[in-house]
């Protein structure tokens, strides 16, 4: 399979995890070595809101308060390809043209954001199109899409599948501003709505829930 990996910053970098990223560098391996073709995109998470933050604080634009959180995601894209491939693996690419030609040579890449004005949910639906991807994981800090935010109501409830329509639906609205957190962006949505690609959401903290969605065990929320 051609797997799209969306690895939240939430999960390994919020604080930066070494035990959960090593064994992050593990499953992908061992999913190439199963014959999958990988494609992983991670998110700064805490340390790109902190930055976002500073630059916020700095006065700097928007934009750039985004090409700081793009940098704290490479850099964990970084740490992420070199413990898998070693210092040859050490530039991550920038492109999502770069990424794809990355793949194409070694069957695993690792990259971060690409540009600003949107989040690594979308990174992960632009690669997925690109690569006409079979499946994208996206590994989370939740359970999976709940009916509401989890974190704000007690009665919210997790759903085990939804349409991209509904799901689309229950997102709001939102324009894009920077550091914005949401279970999967609507942009994101979009893409993968248009383009038809299942995107299974999970739980991050156990890598082994990615397995299991890859081979077929119903997890998380499955959009489809
Ligand atoms: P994300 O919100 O996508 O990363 O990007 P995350 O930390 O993995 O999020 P969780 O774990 O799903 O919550 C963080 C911020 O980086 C900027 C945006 O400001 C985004 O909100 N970003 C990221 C870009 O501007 N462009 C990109 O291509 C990627």
């Amino acid at each position: 399979m051609r797997l799209v990996i969306r690895v939240g910053g939430s999960v390994i970098a919020s604080p930066p995890n070494p035990d959960l990223m090593l064994r992050y560098a593990e499953l992908i391996k061992e999913l190439r070595g199963r014959g999958h073709e990988v494609a992983v995109v991670v998110g700064g998470g805490g340390l790109a809101r902190e930055f976002i933050e500073l630059a916020r604080s700095l006065g700097l634009s928007e934009q750039e308060q985004d090409e700081l959180a793009i940098s704290i995601s490479r850099v964990f894209a970084q740490a992420l390809s070199m413990k898998i491939g070693g210092y040859q693996w050490r530039k991550v690419p920038t492109t999502i043209e770069e990424a794809a030609k990355i793949l194409r040579d070694r069957g695993i890449v690792i990259m971060g954001g690409i540009r600003p004005g949107m989040t690594t949910d979308t990174v992960a639906a632009l690669m997925a199109s690109e690569i006409g991807a079979d499946l994208i994981v996206k590994a989370t800090d939740q359970e999976g899409i709940y009916t509401k935010d989890p974190r704000k109501y007690s009665d919210a409830r997790k759903l085990d599948e939804i349409s991209f329509n509904d799901l689309e639906k229950i997102l709001a609205e939102d324009r894009h501003r920077a550091g914005i957190h949401q279970i999967i962006d609507p942009e994101a949505t979009r893409i993968l709505r248009e383009k038809r690609i299942k995107t299974i959401v999970v739980n991050g903290f156990n890598p082994e829930n990615i397995l299991l969605a890859i081979s077929g065990v119903r997890i998380g929320t499955i959009i489809q």
